[in-house]
């Protein structure tokens, strides 16, 4: 362990979140998964804070990612995508790393099919963000610096 504060933050987007900008853009709007990276880094370089952003479609991999975190990051945002709603696993493995994490969702899950009215990841979560399009990533991050006093 270094002694120096953690600086960096995991941006993590699951399954399908690889297509924004082209997937359903009247729910998910037109911009892509790299401006979605580019604007979470942005607003981190505002509180001097960077951002490592992974995406995969993967259960596992994700679940590597979040394990990774434990001992080289301030925090984790993450959009879990459909695992939201199926994932104990991914649940447990950000309860078992101990960051702060912050639950985003681009659209309003609450206004659509029941099925997504439930998730696995809001008990872990700090905090959650739903509803607020892409914007979402940057209220994230404000919000994970704010936990982190930054
Ligand atoms: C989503 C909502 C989920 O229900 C859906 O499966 C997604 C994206 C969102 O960002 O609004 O893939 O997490």
């Amino acid at each position: 362990m270094t002694d120096s504060p953690k600086r960096t933050i995991l941006l993590l987007n699951g399954p399908n979140l690889n297509l924004l900008g082209t997937r359903e853009p009247e729910i998910y709007g037109h911009e892509t998964l790299a401006d979605v990276e580019a604007l979470a880094q942005r607003t981190a370089a505002e509180y001097d804070l960077a951002v490592e952003a992974f995406q995969s479609n993967h259960e596992g991999v994700l679940i590597d990612a979040i394990h990774e975190a434990r001992l080289t990051k301030a925090g984790i945002i993450m959009n879990p995508g459909a695992y939201t709603h199926t994932s104990v696993a991914i649940a447990d493995a950000l309860s078992g790393v101990s960051l702060p994490v912050i639950e985003v969702h681009i659209s309003n899950v609450h206004r659509r099919e029941a099925f997504r009215h439930h998730s696995y990841v809001s008990p872990v979560a700090a905090s959650i963000i739903i509803g607020a399009g892409i914007n979402g990533y940057r209220l994230a991050v404000q919000q994970l610096a704010h936990l982190i006093g930054r």
